[in-house]
C-alpha cells in the first residue's frame, strides 16, 4: 500500500534523537514551559522570521487566541476563505464575532477580489489560509487590510516555512496562526500551536490568554484559557524543525514530478503561483467522478485523501448562515478536490505508481 501519511517512517529515521529529546524533557522534568519550549518558541520565531512566537495547545486555540488578542468590535465580521478546515472559521464565532465567507481563486487560495466585494462598516477582520501548502496572494490582502483598516491573521496552519515574493508567510499579517497536528509537515506527536507576532502587545496578550490570564505565576489579570505548548512536545519539534526543509525539498520535488508527468486530461492539476515557494502539504487534484478515482486507487494500493469533502458554507454547522455563497467556485468544486500521498516517506517508485495508475485511468 502507498501510504498518504507514514508518521511510523518518519519516526524510524529520527527515533535516536527524538528519543533523546523525550528523555530529556522527563530527566528535568520540563513538562510544562520551561527550557524546552523556551527554545523552541525561540528557534520557531526564527524561522518564520518574527520576533516573537507563543506555543499553544493546538491551532484551533491559536486561531481563537490570536483573534482574541486584537480586541475586535462584537459581533463585528470576519472574512475567511470558503475552502478550509472549519477550524479557521469556528475561531470567529467562539470569539462572538460574524463569519463572511469569500470565495477562492482557481489555486485555492482566498480570493482577493472576494474579499473586497464583501468589506463592509462592520467587517474587522481578514484570515487568509495559506491552503494546501500555497501562500495567499498577501500583497493584495494586505493592500486591502491597509486600505480598509482591517487586521489580519494569516491562518499558516498547512504553510510552514512558504514564502511569497521571498518572504516568509506568518510574518505579512497583525499575527499569524501554526498548527503542529501529528500529520502536518512540522507535527508534534499530539496537538500543538503556535502563534506568531512581530507585536510586543500582542504576543503578551496571546501568552496571556493562552495561559490563564496570568502575567506571573498568581497575578491572573483577566480570564484565559489552558491552552499550552508542553516541553515533550517543544522538544519533539525542536527536532523535527531542523529537517523541516528537507522534507519540504522532498515534497517539492514529488510536486514537481506529478506536475510534470500527470497527462491524463481529465485530472486538473494545482495552479501554481509564481514568485512564491510552495511547502506542498496537499497536492490537490480536481477530476469529476473523485469517489471513483479514489475507489480506482485505493484497490491499486494507492491512498488518497479529501480535503474537504464539504466547502465551509455548506456544512450543517452553517445551516444558520444567511450568506448565500452557492455561486462560489469553493462550494461547487469540493466534489471534485483529491489529496494525491505526498510526503517526505514515498520513494521514487511510489511516485510513479502514482503516475502510471493516473495516467491509465479513464472515466
Ligand atoms: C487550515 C487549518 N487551520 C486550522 C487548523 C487547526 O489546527 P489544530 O488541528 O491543530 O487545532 C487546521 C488543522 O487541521 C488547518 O488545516
Amino acid at each position: 500500500m502507498i501510504k498518504f501519511l507514514d508518521l511510523k517512517k518518519q519516526y524510524e529515521n529520527i527515533k535516536d534523537e527524538i528519543n533523546l529529546a523525550i528523555q530529556n524533557v522527563i530527566n528535568d522534568t520540563a513538562f510544562v514551559g520551561g527550557k524546552y519550549l523556551e527554545k523552541f518558541e525561540n528557534n520557531f520565531a526564527t524561522y518564520c522570521d518574527t520576533k516573537y512566537c507563543i506555543g499553544v495547545g493546538n491551532g484551533t486555540d491559536a486561531l481563537q487566541i490570536a483573534l482574541w488578542s486584537l480586541d475586535l468590535p462584537k459581533n463585528s465580521e470576519v472574512i475567511v476563505p470558503a475552502n478550509s478546515f472549519i477550524a479557521t472559521s469556528e475561531a470567529v464565532t467562539l470569539n462572538g464575532l460574524k463569519i463572511v465567507f469569500a470565495d477562492c481563486k482557481e489555486d485555492y487560495t482566498i480570493c482577493p477580489k472576494s474579499i473586497k466585494s464583501l468589506i463592509t462598516k462592520n467587517t474587522s477582520c481578514i484570515i487568509p489560509v495559506h491552503l494546501y501548502g500555497q501562500p495567499c496572494d498577501m500583497q493584495e490582502i494586505m493592500g486591502i487590510a491597509k486600505e480598509y483598516d482591517l487586521k489580519v491573521i494569516e491562518d499558516s496552519a498547512q504553510a510552514h516555512g512558504a514564502t511569497y515574493k521571498g518572504q516568509k508567510i506568518g510574518s505579512f499579517g497583525d499575527l499569524a496562526t501554526f498548527s503542529f497536528y501529528p500529520g502536518k509537515n512540522l507535527g508534534a506527536y499530539g496537538d500543538g500551536g503556535a502563534i506568531v507576532t512581530n507585536n510586543q502587545e500582542l504576543e503578551q496578550k496571546c501568552r496571556m490568554y493562552a495561559n490563564h490570564g496570568r502575567s506571573s505565576k498568581f497575578a491572573h489579570e483577566v480570564e484565559g484559557l489552558n491552552s499550552r505548548l508542553d516541553g515533550i512536545q517543544a522538544a519533539i519539534l525542536n527536532v523535527k524543525l531542523n529537517y523541516l526543509d528537507l522534507w519540504i525539498k522532498r515534497r517539492n520535488e514529488i510536486a514537481n514530478y506529478y506536475l510534470e508527468n500527470i497527462t491524463n486530461k481529465d485530472i486538473i492539476l494545482p495552479t501554481i503561483k509564481s514568485d512564491i515557494t510552495h511547502v506542498y502539504h496537499l497536492f490537490v487534484i480536481r477530476v469529476k467522478n473523485r469517489d471513483e478515482l479514489k475507489q480506482y486507487l485505493q484497490d491499486n494500493g494507492i491512498q488518497s485523501g479529501i480535503h474537504y469533502p464539504v466547502a465551509l458554507p455548506k456544512l450543517e454547522a452553517y445551516n444558520y448562515h444567511t450568506q448565500n455563497c452557492n455561486d462560489f467556485f469553493s462550494c461547487k468544486v469540493d466534489s471534485e478536490l483529491l489529496s494525491l500521498p505526498i510526503g517526505e516517506h514515498l520513494e521514487n517508485d511510489e511516485i510513479e505508481k502514482v503516475v502510471s495508475f493516473i495516467n491509465k485511468y479513464s472515466l
